[in-house]
This record gives C-alpha cells, structure tokens and sequence, in this order.
C-alpha cells in the first residue's frame, strides 16, 4: 500500500517584522540578516495566536467532510505548546469539529516532532488504510529581545493530511535516523525563550544532515542523481544551505550541483519571509518548493531532511504524484502572505512583552484586530477560551 501526504495547508499570523528594520534597531548591518542569515521578514504572533489557533487556521481550509469523518487520529507536534497536561490537539480537533471516534495527543521533540507525527501515521495509516491523520506542526519561536537568536524566530503552522493513495506525495520507506543527547538548544519547563548554543546548534545540524545522508545511501544505494530536490528543516535560510553544500560540492555532478541550488532557493522562499516555525519549518520549506516551482515531475523524488535539537534527525523521501497541484492553494497561500502588516520596532516590542494571566483572573482579547477566523478570544480561571468566527462557536 502507498502512503504519503494527501493534503498540506499552512497558516502565518497576519503581522510581519522587516529584517533591515530589526538590524537598524540593533545597530546591526541589514545585509547579516538578509544576506549572513537569510532572512527577510519574521512572523509575529499577536497575543489573539498561540500554537493552537496557529494549527487550527492552518488545517481550517484544507478539510472537506469526507477528511473529517476518515480521520481518526490527530497528531500535534509542537515545542511551544501552551500547557503541560492537555495536548493541543485536543483543542484543535474540537475546533475543527473532527469525529470525537479518534485519538489525540500533543508529541515533542524540539522541531523534529511533526517528522515523528508523520512517521507514526504511517505506520497508522499502513494498519488502518481506511483511515487518515491530521498531522499538525505549530510553534512561536522565541529566543528575547536583543538575544542573538532573535534574527531566527517566527511563527506559523502547518497541517498535512496522511493517507493511503496520497495525492501529492507518496513516502517511501528508506528512512535514515540518528539520536544524540546535547544541549544545542532547548527550553526548560519555566523558561518561555529558549536557550541555544547557536554555533554549536549549526555544527551539530550539519554533522546529523551527514551522517543521516551516509546512512541513507548506504541503506538505499541511491544518491543526488536520483533526486529532483532536498528540502530543509529551516531555521534560517542559510542553515540548510551551509549543510547541503560541502556533501553536494563533494559528491555531486555539476548538474546536480544547479538543480539542487535551484531548488533550494525554490523551497526557501516562504521561510525567508516567515521565519523559523520550528517543527513545522521542514513542512513550510516543502510547501515552498510545491507552489514556488513550476512543476515537479510525476515520479520524480524529493529528500526531506528533519532536525530538532536535543537533537533527532532523519532524512526520508517521497515521490511526487501526478496532478500533485491541484491538491495545493498557492493563490491564496501568496496572497495571505503579502497582504500582511508590516510592523514597526516598537510594535513589535510591545507584542513580544504582552502576557497572559497566570493568577486564573479574566482577560479579553480583541480578536476585532486579528484577521484569521481563529482566535484566542480570553482566559478565564486559568483555562484560555477559543472562538471560531465563521461558526461564533467557542471553547
Ligand atoms: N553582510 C553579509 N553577511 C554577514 C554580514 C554582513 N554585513 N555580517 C555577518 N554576516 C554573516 C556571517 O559571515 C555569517 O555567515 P556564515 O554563517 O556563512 O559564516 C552569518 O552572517 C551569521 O553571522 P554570525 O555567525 O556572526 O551570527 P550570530 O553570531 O549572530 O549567530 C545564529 C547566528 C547562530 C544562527 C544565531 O542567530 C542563533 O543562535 N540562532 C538560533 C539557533 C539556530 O537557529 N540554530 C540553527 C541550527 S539548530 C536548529 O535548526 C533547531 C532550531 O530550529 C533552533
């Protein structure tokens, strides 16, 4: 049986911060940020988005009926979830009015969990072929104000359908993986930013893309010549760059050489102005290569290279369908994405500071301002209250 990804959708708030701004603000050069690390513009998360809603107006579009009553699992990878016990997938299935015959549950393991999500539905999908999973990817990057990770943040979701006889990409089951316990990044329960060794986070990205990809071709005998693309988990546009070169430059035909550089810059064009959404980041870069490139062969493969920190990586691969575009909304897609506000410096402090209530006492959001039809409308008693403007339902 073939299984692979039937469906993808993506959702990024509708505020944006520019780079070159940022920089001037800092007394940096603009040309580190959109040239050293890649970036043009970062996603800003208002207070009325948090990783649920991100989710839920991720997948809101891309589900008819007949996905809603198949799906009976639902998986949400996420390393910024907003609580310790109930899984933001819960949340999310409530507000997508999903089957209640269906297991839900939050997994973590920094942005390597929606790999795991999809890994798992599978393997679910391969027991059950009837079924399908809602795989969700969310995250709100934070490293601080002034913190030197501050040039990589983000935020933003994305939502991929897994099914049997997939759409757009079947997966194969070549998988290559590799675990290593070190502090490169991480965030401890108490912390909202996260802490990084950034130098050492780089290294340790580029030796796991080497090893998975030796791993890889040992185990598959194949190599860049049997590839149309590789698409990134990106942090920063330059990260999957710095990785890809030296093992291309190495092993790769001068034709190889132009069609992955080609293609790179294809799968990075809406990380470049979204930012770094952690466990969803490899999922947008793939997005990116879907609806920026013209067309990508029926039959032809694509190598996803996965790492979160901590650090898990994994380099798997699928092959595209035919038809594959008609499964996508890149319309819509690019035009969210452009007709976002752009916000000033101070703007963007002043969002970045505004919290919650932690003391169980009451809070109204205006969710007027917002414009995603999902939104995070208060907290009351500790418990956040979420509102779906196409049905005014809430929870
Ligand atoms: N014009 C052009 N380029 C310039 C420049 C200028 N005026 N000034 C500097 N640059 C270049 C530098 O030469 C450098 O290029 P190379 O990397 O090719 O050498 C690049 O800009 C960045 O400069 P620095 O290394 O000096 O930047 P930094 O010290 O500010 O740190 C960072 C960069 C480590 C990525 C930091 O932003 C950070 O810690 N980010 C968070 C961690 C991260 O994203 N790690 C990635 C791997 S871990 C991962 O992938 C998991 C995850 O999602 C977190």
């Amino acid at each position: 049986m073939e299984i692979g990804i039937d469906k993808i959708g993506f959702y990024a708030p509708d505020l944006y911060m520019d780079m070159r701004e940022l920089a001037v603000a800092r007394g940096i050069e603009p040309d580190k940020f959109t040239i050293g690390i890649g970036q043009e513009k970062m996603a800003i998360a208002p207070i009325t988005q948090d990783t649920v809603t991100l989710a839920a107006n991720a997948a809101l579009n891309l589900l008819d009926e007949k996905d809603k009553e198949a799906i009976d699992l639902v998986i949400f990878g996420t390393e910024t979830g907003i609580d310790q016990s109930k899984s933001a997938a819960v949340y999310v299935h409530e507000l997508l009015g999903l089957d209640p015959v269906a297991r839900s549950f939050e997994i973590k393991q920094a942005c390597y969990g929606a790999t795991a999500g999809i890994q798992m539905a599978k393997g679910h999908v391969a027991l059950n072929p009837d079924s399908k999973v809602l795989v969700l990817a969310s995250d709100i990057a934070k490293y601080g104000l002034n913190s030197p990770g501050e040039s990589t943040q983000g935020a933003g979701a994305v939502a991929l359908v897994i099914s049997a006889n997939p759409k757009i990409m079947v997966l194969e089951n070549n998988s290559a993986y590799l675990t290593s316990d070190i502090m490169d990044f991480w965030r401890p329960t108490y912390s909202d930013m996260a802490f990084v060794d950034g130098k050492f986070s780089n290294e340790q990205y580029i030796l796991f893309f080497e090893t998975v990809w030796k791993q890889y071709k040992a185990k598959s005998g194949l190599g860049f010549k049997d590839f149309e693309a590789l698409c990134f988990h990106v942090p920063y546009t330059k990260m999957g760059l710095k990785a890809l070169k030296p093992v291309l430059e190495e092993e790769g035909t001068t034709e190889d050489q132009k069609r992955m550089l080609e293609n790179y810059q294809k799968s990075i064009q809406y990380n470049k102005i979204v930012g770094n959404i952690y466990t969803g980041s490899l999922y947008l870069s793939l997005l990116s290569l879907l609806e920026q490139k013209e067309e990508l062969k029926e039959g032809s493969r694509i190598g996803l290279f996965s790492y979160g920190s901590g650090a898990v990586g994994e380099f798997f691969t699928g092959i595209m369908q035919p038809g594959y575009q008609t499964q996508l909304n890149t319309i819509q897609n690019t035009d969210r994405l452009s007709s976002r506000r752009k916000i000033s410096v101070e703007e963007y402090e002043s969002i970045f500071k505004q919290e919650l209530p932690v003391d169980g006492s009451t809070i109204e959001l205006d969710i007027e301002k917002d414009s995603a039809a999902i939104c995070l409308a208060g907290m009351s008693e500790n418990k956040r209250q979420y509102i779906n403007k196409r049905t005014y339902g809430s929870n």
